[in-house]
């Protein structure tokens, strides 16, 4: 990889793509950015008031808008949203940099989601841990394809400060 790339992780909501951003900024002494906080900023409005204000449509058109300005810097760690890389424009804009995919198996995200469903629009449906996992286990599903398109692809389920050992000898 390029000294100056930017290093994306990509994952579905709850698979660490925070976590795991901030511990390898603080590594590899890189600024890192949470893509939604970043249009939380910008739009001085939460994501859940965004999805209410604008719809899913306008929040991706804002997310990918958000991807873009980003991807005109470099240096930086930034963890996107977990709908991201399914749009075919965005996944041009992270190819040009390194992409890392944080897998978790359906019940890691089953129960670090249940408590923290509140925030995210997508799942305020879910008001069960079945419906959660019913949820997760079918929109895994459709994006699963989106996701698979990057070539670094580790698993995070357990300790994160473990796998950032792993991933600091990948890239
Ligand atoms: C979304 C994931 C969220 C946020 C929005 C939509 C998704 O980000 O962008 O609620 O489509 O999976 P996180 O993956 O950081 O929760």
């Amino acid at each position: 990889m390029s000294n100056n790339q930017n290093i994306y992780l990509i994952g579905f909501m709850g698979s660490g793509k925070s976590t795991v951003g901030r511990l390898l900024a603080t590594a590899k002494k890189r600024q890192f950015i949470d893509l939604d906080h970043y249009i939380e900023t910008n739009q001085k409005m939460s994501i859940s008031d965004l999805f209410e204000s604008v719809g899913e449509p306008g929040f991706r058109k804002i997310e990918s808008e958000a991807l873009q300005s980003l991807s005109h810097q470099s240096d930086l760690i930034i963890a996107t949203g977990g709908g991201t890389p399914c749009n075919t424009q965005n996944r041009k804009i992270l190819q040009t940099g390194t992409v890392i995919y944080l897998q978790c198996n359906l019940k890691t995200l089953t129960d670090r989601l249940y408590t923290s469903r509140s925030t995210r629009p997508l799942l305020y449906d879910c008001d069960t841990k079945a419906k959660l996992y019913n949820f997760i286990r079918s929109t895994l599903i459709k994006r699963k394809t989106c996701y698979e398109k990057f070539d670094i692809k580790v698993k995070n389920n357990d300790s994160s400060n473990e796998l950032i050992n792993s991933l600091l000898q990948l890239i």
